[in-house]
């Protein structure tokens, strides 16, 4: 056991390369862990977050991997196991927002949030669910927005409330494998996801939805999936609002 309470395991964190899931591998690599950080497209960032995750005390490599692929999602898991010689924890953070209200979303917006939230988190938990070792957890993303319910987020709220039923029904398939299946479903976060397009005067209104009054950082989710990833094995098919009290 290392002194943050983990052994040494081994952790693919999707969108690893940015936000939350950046967070994640670096907190996770200081427990201790080995770490894959997959990335969609931007290299030099998930090589950034490899050096990272090194600094912290953890081994870990990049590997590219489209996430709603499921040759190249394989593929992941192929070098995660060669490399490490198994996979106990899926954190899957990869994750698209596209805002529009309904009446005017385009289709292909649909599709690619759709395709990247859903189609990929059935691929990925798929994958964890064939290779996750006695002892494993898988870690998925939800959104407070399934519950904050505000306007133009309709497609990528419907697309977490998915994940939350795919993460919820795949915790009791898992009956007598000793892995865990919970959906962290954070607020709004300090990340280019939310930040992205947004005025100061939006940031400013969102940041105050927490009674706690400012918005979260990645680290305060990272500590959540540190835990329900860990030391936290009686929490099992939940899904974890974390949004310093927004819903
Ligand atoms: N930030 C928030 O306020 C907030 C709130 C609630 C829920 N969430 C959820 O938390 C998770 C992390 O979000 P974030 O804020 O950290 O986002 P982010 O900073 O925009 O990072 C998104 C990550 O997802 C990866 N990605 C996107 N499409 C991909 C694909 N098709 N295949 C593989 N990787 C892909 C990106 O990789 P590349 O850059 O390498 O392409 C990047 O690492 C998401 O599921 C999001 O929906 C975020």
């Amino acid at each position: 056991m290392s002194e943050q309470g983990s052994t040494e395991r081994v952790a693919i964190v999707t969108g690893g390369s940015r936000g939350i899931g950046r967070e994640t591998a670096v907190r996770l690599g200081r427990d201790g862990y080995d770490v894959v950080v997959a990335y969609g497209g931007n290299k030099a960032e998930a090589d950034a977050a490899v050096e990272e995750v090194t600094e912290a005390g953890g081994r870990a490599i990049a590997v590219q991997a489209d996430v709603a692929d499921e040759v190249a999602v394989a593929s992941l898991f192929d070098q995660a196991e060669q490399t490490f010689g198994g996979v106990d924890v899926v954190v899957h953070a990869a994750g698209v927002m596209l805002l529009s209200p309904l009446v005017d979303l385009e289709l292909a917006e649909f599709d690619r949030q759709v395709r990247t939230n859903l189609r990929g988190s059935f691929v990925v938990n798929q994958q964890a669910a064939r290779r996750l070792r006695p002892g494993g957890a898988i870690v998925n993303f939800s959104s407070s927005l399934t519950k904050l319910a505000f306007p133009a987020y309709g497609v990528y709220a419907a697309t977490k409330g998915g994940v939350e039923a795919l993460s919820l029904i795949l915790a009791r398939e898992l009956r007598g494998r000793d892995i865990t299946v919970n959906a962290v479903a954070p607020g709004p976060t300090a990340t280019a996801l939310f930040l992205d397009g947004k005025s100061e005067e939006q940031i400013n209104r969102l940041s105050s939805v927490s009674p706690l009054e400012r918005l979260g950082q990645p680290a305060d989710i990272a500590e959540v999936v540190a835990f329900l990833a860990g030391p936290g094995r009686w929490v099992n098919g939940q899904v974890v609002y974390a949004n310093g009290g927004a819903a």
